[in-house]
């Protein structure tokens, strides 16, 4: 079985370059690849890539995640998020291949407080949910084995996520305000990738499966109790802060660019019934990604 997996650079990409390892053979790239084109800004050089390789399941993890940014450019942001993804997905409905992508809870408008079901009406606030809402559309309506796995708040252990900024801003301020009023529930990359890779041997033999899906890790919490998880946990690992209060604020505290939905929070119980797995509590994987840093006295 071939694999095809492009953006294995980005956080959840790193993760799945390890867990669809042992699936088949992988063909991994990212947009400096030389082999093969793995440019979104380049659809028909995307199309050529899936026409070459001829994966029996393709696994897109490259997107344009630059959520502020997206709100000046909008054409690219979808070019990247939408118009490849197409390309992608006609290919793969020529040859009969599974295309497993990712989205958002950004697709929803954010309001409320009860976690989303696949089925609520979305509207996305802002331009980077608008252009992964296409991207979801693009792929349900030119292939018909698809995968999309909506997730939020993505975390990977490797380069900058919010956990180490905050451990960072704890050891140079005595200070800090965290938004209170946003809620949702922090994922590992990790978990994504696991999740992928034991969702794709049930696709391959149940191909009912294929639709859209919530996928994130259990429970629900704010960016102010996050961080003040991060902080206790600090502590616990003997790590000094210079931090002596946290301030919980709302959203309008800190101007952005584009809007960001209060409530994020999705529901996944069609997702752990279809596949037979479990989502553990968000908790978990932090800790985790915590106890890594600190064992290697990283931070
Ligand atoms: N991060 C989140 O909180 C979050 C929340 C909900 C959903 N998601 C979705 O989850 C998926 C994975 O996200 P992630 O967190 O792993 O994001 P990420 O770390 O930003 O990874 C995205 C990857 O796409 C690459 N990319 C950018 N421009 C490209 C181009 N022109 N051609 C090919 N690749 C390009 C990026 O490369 P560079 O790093 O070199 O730019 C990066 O490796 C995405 O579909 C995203 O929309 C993410």
């Amino acid at each position: 079985m071939i694999i095809l997996l492009f953006g294995k650079t980005g956080q959840v990409g790193w993760e799945l370059q390890r867990s669809l390892a042992p699936l088949g053979t992988l063909i991994a790239i990212d947009v400096h690849s030389q082999d093969y084109c793995g440019d979104f800004s380049n659809p028909e050089g995307i199309a050529e890539t899936v026409r070459r390789i001829k994966p029996d399941i393709i696994v897109n993890a490259a997107a344009y995640t630059a959520v502020d940014k997206a709100e000046s450019e909008p054409e690219f942001a979808l070019l990247l998020n939408a118009t490849s993804v197409e390309a992608i997905a006609k290919e793969a409905q020529k040859m009969g291949s599974w295309v497993i992508h990712y989205s958002t809870d950004y697709v929803f408008p954010g309001n409320g407080e009860t976690p989303w079901l696949e089925t609520d009406t979305t509207a996305p606030l802002n331009v980077y949910g608008e252009s992964k809402l296409a991207g979801e559309k693009a792929l349900s309506d030119h292939c018909t084995r698809h995968l999309i796995f909506r997730t939020s708040w993505v975390y990977g252990s490797k380069g900058n996520n919010f956990a180490r900024t905050m451990l960072r801003l704890a050891k140079e301020r005595s200070e800090l305000s965290v938004i209170n009023d946003q809620f949702g529930a922090p994922t590992g990359a990790e978990l994504l990738a696991d999740c992928t890779a034991h969702a794709i041997r049930i696709a391959l033999e149940k191909p009912e499966v294929v639709g859209t899906y919530h996928l994130v890790a259990g429970g629900t919490t704010t960016w102010y109790d996050y961080a003040c998880m991060v902080f206790d946990e600090a502590r616990k690992a003997g790590k000094e802060l210079a931090l002596t209060q946290v301030h919980g604020v709302p959203t309008s505290a800190y101007p952005t660019s584009a809007c960001r939905p209060a409530n994020s929070r999705l529901n996944t119980s069609k997702f752990q019934q279809s596949f037979n797995l479990v989502l553990p509590e968000w908790e978990v994987g932090v800790k985790r990604m915590l106890a890594e840093w600190f064992t290697a006295t990283e931070i």
